[in-house]
């Protein structure tokens, strides 16, 4: 065998053992990164397409329904994608410390993601809106967490004024590298399928993910990676709607806390996505993401967490609009993992608490 031959053949081993080496180097070319820009990864990217039956059978007409598990990210969503790049570029800069304001995720994110760069992070959260994953995850990974008796939107006024006066970078989706990872999951869908999918269905909060999507898609066409772009279908809960009701909302209200936002910085940024898509936005409400969410557990297998739920919910509201033979990708952007208290109230379950520890209670309980 040739020198040449055996190199290359290590080299092929080596990768197959490393497997999946993280969105940046999977999609570099892609990407505002350079030789020196240090990468810090936890292997992010590269999550399932999930075909999901029992929603394409609810559509029927031969549609076909698959659901981007984004939840399956390192620290259990999208935000991953976003946060490599972000952190990344942060620390090419010299940069010791980052902030955002979160819902949840982004906190648990930056954390990670900080931490692994040897940076400091703090998040804003609004008190009490928090799901207990997203909270123990800032927790575990050592951000500093500061809770404020406001929302979301609150928060993240108060985080762009302090980066604006103090040497700290902010990472929510204001920081442009944050869309330039996210991005990259536009770029999975189109490698599996081989094509983009007619509809993109997709939970807005900030509006930072549809725009990521959407520049995602333009890209990939522009370089005949795919011959159509999808109509972006953007959902928002009933009592959360700024971009549906197109109106500041105040008091936000709902069942997701992820996208419990009523003044969304991508505002702009997302009607041109609507516009350009020829897409549409709708609301959803609490009761109809509760019961896309006990679907896909139920039926599928799969467990998101409410904000993601409204992907389907907004899906299954429009089904009779979806096109003959139609293929549709809902994201689920975040693991059900994260919000426990909603699991534990909101199942069909038969759940038998304090049995006797013997095999005949057991057998009769069950039935036999
Ligand atoms: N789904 C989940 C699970 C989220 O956490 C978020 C946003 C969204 C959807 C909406 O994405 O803001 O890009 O439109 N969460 C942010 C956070 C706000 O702080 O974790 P978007």
């Amino acid at each position: 065998m040739s020198l040449i031959k055996s190199i290359q053949q290590r080299l092929n081993q080596k990768k197959r053992i490393q497997g999946w080496p993280g969105l940046i180097e999977a999609y570099r070319p892609w990407l505002p990164v350079t030789e020196s820009t240090p990468v810090i990864t936890l292997q992010e990217g590269s999550t399932p397409l999930i075909p999901i039956h029992s929603i394409s059978e609810r559509i029927g007409r031969n549609v076909k329904v698959y659901a981007k598990y984004d939840g399956l990210n390192p620290t259990g969503s999208f935000k991953d994608r976003g946060m490599t790049m972000a952190i990344s570029k942060a620390k090419e800069s010299g940069c010791e410390a980052v902030i955002c304001a979160s819902t949840g995720n982004t906190s648990a994110s930056a954390a990670a993601y900080a931490k692994r760069a040897g940076m400091k992070a703090f998040v804003l959260i609004p008190d009490g809106y928090v799901a207990q994953g997203k909270l123990a995850q800032a927790l575990v990974y050592g951000a500093e967490v500061l809770a404020i008796k406001g929302n979301f939107d609150n928060a993240l006024d108060i985080v762009r004024e302090l980066s604006n006066k103090y040497p700290i970078t902010l990472v929510n989706s204001v920081n442009p590298f944050r869309l330039e990872g996210q991005k990259t999951a536009a770029f999975e869908i189109i490698d599996t399928l081989g094509e983009a999918p007619d509809w993109l269905c997709i939970p807005m909060g900030n509006a930072g993910n549809i725009t990521a999507y959407w520049m995602g898609f333009l890209e990939y066409k522009k370089a005949n990676k795919s011959k159509k772009l999808p109509r972006m279908m953007g959902f928002q809960a009933a009592g959360s709607a700024p971009l549906v009701f197109n109106k500041k909302i105040e008091n936000p209200e709902t069942i997701a806390t992820a996208i419990r936002i009523g003044n969304p910085v991508n505002k702009e940024k997302a009607i041109l996505v609507k516009e350009s898509s020829n897409g549409d936005f709708l609301d959803v409400t609490d009761e109809e993401i509760i019961e896309a969410y006990k679907i896909l557990g139920q039926n599928e297998g799969i467990f998101c967490e409410p904000a993601s739920a409204a992907s389907i919910a907004g899906l299954l509201k429009r089904k009779n609009e979806v096109p003959n033979n139609a293929t549709i990708v809902c994201v689920l952007t975040g693991n059900g993992l994260k919000d426990p208290d909603c699991a534990i109230k909101n199942n069909d379950a038969v759940f038998h608490t304090g049995l006797e520890a013997d095999i005949q209670t057991v057998a009769k309980t069950m039935g036999f």
